[in-house]
């Protein structure tokens, strides 16, 4: 299912150590669960754009989970766009104008509502469909968000938009087996009932006391060992492009969850082999401050033969008959004998298919991995102070901004 293996260069020693648990995280009742269904097939039957407006954890584990699992190049009845990540107004034109004559549902997603990226975005979006469907833009906003508190909450009230809820101890890195992942996983045509099931069963698996035996344990601590030994960044490398967005999501994760108080591995993402011709360099003969954790997936299923031809004019007929991914596999190897000659340590996180399940099962993996590293640096996951100073200010420049412009326009 998943096996880890720590590189040449390590030798870690693992002991057991109290780890907050995160089993709740995986808890979505059978009634929300056919709840996020039914909302599902009412937006693949009514729909040909699902909006989803989020930014950061809100967003990147439905994300990641669709990027992975859905082909490359998709002309489906049904796209999934996203909004509210940035603030450049040339993006929510282009995006207004893409929407502009397709059926549209929305799902809104802010654990706290007043994150600026998204809350300016929905304020658009909502006179948008108000004034394109009137009364029935009610039934196609769908708000989630925190159970008690927060002005999303209350917008969805007042307006009677139905309404997912993001646990209240379940921080947005920590959300996508809640109805924040859920409804848009499931809406992209995955089976959430698998993705789920892979969880469960990581959860089950990484509980396991026998620390010496549980992955999520030996990638923490190797993450932690490399970290002492004063390497400074983390590369996470794959080997199918499909897989970017899912390194988005682990860079938020570890990145959010370690990097406060001085402390913390800096989480840097690469995808092999095209990050070979722009990063590779570095990697290979640059600063020793990175190791490596490749991973990777056994079965992939689509898979393209090589062609023999009859001229050989590009003298590649040494490879014909050969599949791509086999050659793919022979790079990767490659790549790592290279790194590892020049004394760059790779760790490898190795799963046998890249389906619902092994993915629900990865992602728990990586978060309980990501708590028990963060335990190792005796710091808290679970929050974002750093972030909160950026809002904060981002708040003061504009609220000062906008009063002045207020007196200047009395004046
Ligand atoms: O992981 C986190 O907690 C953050 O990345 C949040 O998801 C992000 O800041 C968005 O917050 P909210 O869901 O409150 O809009």
């Amino acid at each position: 299912m998943l096996t880890y293996q720590c590189s040449k260069y390590t030798k870690i020693r693992i002991k057991g150590i109290s780890v907050p648990n995160i089993s709740h995280y995986n808890q979505c009742s059978l009634e929300e669960l056919s709840e996020i269904v039914n909302i599902a097939k009412e937006i693949k039957e009514h729909a040909q754009i699902l909006l989803v407006i989020g930014i950061g954890g809100s967003f990147l584990g439905a994300r990641a989970v669709i990027d992975a699992l859905t082909p490359y190049f998709n002309e489906t009845k049904l796209e999934i766009i996203y909004g509210g990540q940035n603030m450049s107004g040339a993006y929510l034109q282009e995006l207004l104008s893409f929407i502009d004559k397709k059926e549209i549902y929305v799902n809104v997603i802010s654990k706290s509502g007043s994150t600026m990226e998204p809350a300016l975005t929905f304020r658009i979006i909502k006179k948008y469909m108000e004034e394109r469907y009137g009364k029935e833009a009610k039934q196609r906003i769908i708000v989630t968000t925190d159970p008690e508190t927060g002005i999303l909450k209350r917008i969805s009230e007042q307006e009677g938009y139905r309404r997912f809820l993001i646990p209240r101890e379940v921080g947005g890195r920590f959300s996508v087996f809640t109805a924040a992942g859920l409804l848009p996983i499931a809406v992209a045509g995955i089976n959430i009932k698998e993705f789920i099931r892979g969880a469960k069963r990581a959860e089950n698996d990484f509980e396991d006391k026998n620390v010496q035996q549980n992955a999520a344990y030996q990638y923490a601590f190797s993450r932690f060992e490399m970290y002492q030994r004063g390497y400074s960044i983390e590369l996470l490398a794959s080997f199918e492009p499909r897989l970017n967005t899912l390194h988005k999501w682990w860079k938020q994760l570890f990145g959010e969850s370690e990097g406060k108080d001085s402390k913390g591995l800096y989480p840097s993402t690469v995808s092999f082999s095209t990050d070979l011709h722009a990063i590779g360099q570095f990697i290979q003969e640059g600063s020793r401050i990175v190791f490596e954790t490749f991973l990777d997936f056994e079965e992939i299923d689509a898979d393209m033969k090589i062609p023999f031809t009859i001229d050989n004019i590009d003298g590649l007929n040494y490879l014909g008959g050969r599949s791509m991914n086999s050659i793919n596999n022979i790079s990767r190897d490659g790549i790592a004998l290279a790194h590892e000659e020049n004394g760059i340590p790779v760790h490898k996180i190795i799963l046998t298919k890249l389906d619902p399940f092994h993915m629900g099962y990865l992602m728990y993996f990586l978060m309980k991995a990501c708590v028990i590293s963060a335990t190792l640096l005796d710091v808290n996951p679970f929050n974002q102070p750093g972030v909160e100073v950026y809002k904060r200010r981002v708040r003061e420049l504009l609220l000062k901004e906008s009063s002045l412009l207020l007196t200047m326009k009395q004046t």
